[in-house]
């Protein structure tokens, strides 16, 4: 990335958190890297106490729950699969036994697993989809059911509950090479919308944000030489990476009650991807 370019991220990366989120308890999946962890501190900024869900690195989730103290807020952390049932429903135990309840939830664990389709293992398959949206199905009913159970609490959300689903362009976009990452995803956005128009009269609040190419471990090959960076970049008409924080901002709105009148919907922070660039010159 050009120096001046990295300059303009530092420098929104500084910018203060609204205190949107004060007095909420906040849980997210797939934390410990990566969206999930930039999500989870920008929250923590914004006035959020947070519950840490960890899949295999326990250090990295201790770390940002450090983090997240230093900011004068409170964090926990605890290790599920959100592909196993009993899981999930220990995650959210866990959550509730500390803070009495839960008002924000993030459920954004996902993973990768590529392959061409004629190589592609039934394993590779089933673990894609068991994460990013049977993982998905489990976090959010456990949601529901936990704001379901507490009742309304208008002093601190004018909602009874808020859930983002971690999607991705690839909702929309094709992907070859990605069957079962682009099929994940393809179904989070009808099962989103599906959740939201069921839940939206209990005064539950379901979107979804779509990155793009954002800078995180999952697609360290995408942007880590200089020649896969401008390969990159051919896909982004604002032609810079995405950062973790761009994410974490869009999230942190849609969990907060700036956004109260928003449910079913996906918010594309993609810096233009889904704008289909190739067609800028030519079709
Ligand atoms: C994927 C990344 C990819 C990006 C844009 C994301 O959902 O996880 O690996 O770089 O989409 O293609």
């Amino acid at each position: 990335m050009p120096d001046d370019q990295r300059q303009i991220v530092d420098q929104l990366a500084k910018r203060p958190y609204a205190q949107t989120m004060v007095g909420h308890k906040a849980l997210v999946t797939g934390a410990s890297s990566g969206l999930g962890r930039a999500s989870a501190l920008g929250m923590a900024r914004a006035g959020a106490d947070l519950v840490i869900d960890y899949n295999g690195s326990p250090e990295a989730a201790d770390e940002l729950a450090h983090e997240i103290e230093a900011l004068g807020r409170r964090a926990i952390t605890v290790q599920a699969d959100v592909s196993k049932e009993e899981d999930v429903e220990a995650l959210f135990a866990a959550g509730v036994k500390e803070y009495g309840t839960l008002h924000a939830v993030l459920s954004n664990a996902g993973i990768q697993r590529d392959a061409a389709l004629l190589d592609m293992t039934l394993e590779q398959w089933n673990a894609v989809i068991g994460v990013n949206l049977t993982g998905q199905f489990l976090t959010v009913r456990a949601a529901v059911r936990e704001y379901k159970r507490r009742g309304p609490q208008p002093e601190v959300s004018a909602a009874l509950g808020k859930i983002v689903c971690m999607s991705s362009v690839h909702q929309q976009i094709p992907w070859a090479g990605h069957v079962n990452y682009a099929a994940s995803k393809g179904g989070i956005n009808m099962m989103m919308r599906s959740i939201a128009q069921e839940v939206a009269p209990m005064r539950v609040r379901v979107n979804a944000v779509a990155p793009g190419a954002i800078r995180t471990p999952i697609n360290h090959d995408a942007w880590a030489t200089q020649e896969a960076y401008d390969n990159l970049m051919k896909l982004v008409p604002y032609n810079r990476i995405g950062e973790p924080d761009d994410i974490s901002r869009a999230v942190t709105w849609l969990l907060s009650d700036e956004s109260d009148y928003v449910t079913g919907a996906t918010l594309f922070v993609d810096g233009g991807m889904t704008l289909y660039p190739g067609f800028a010159h030519g079709g």
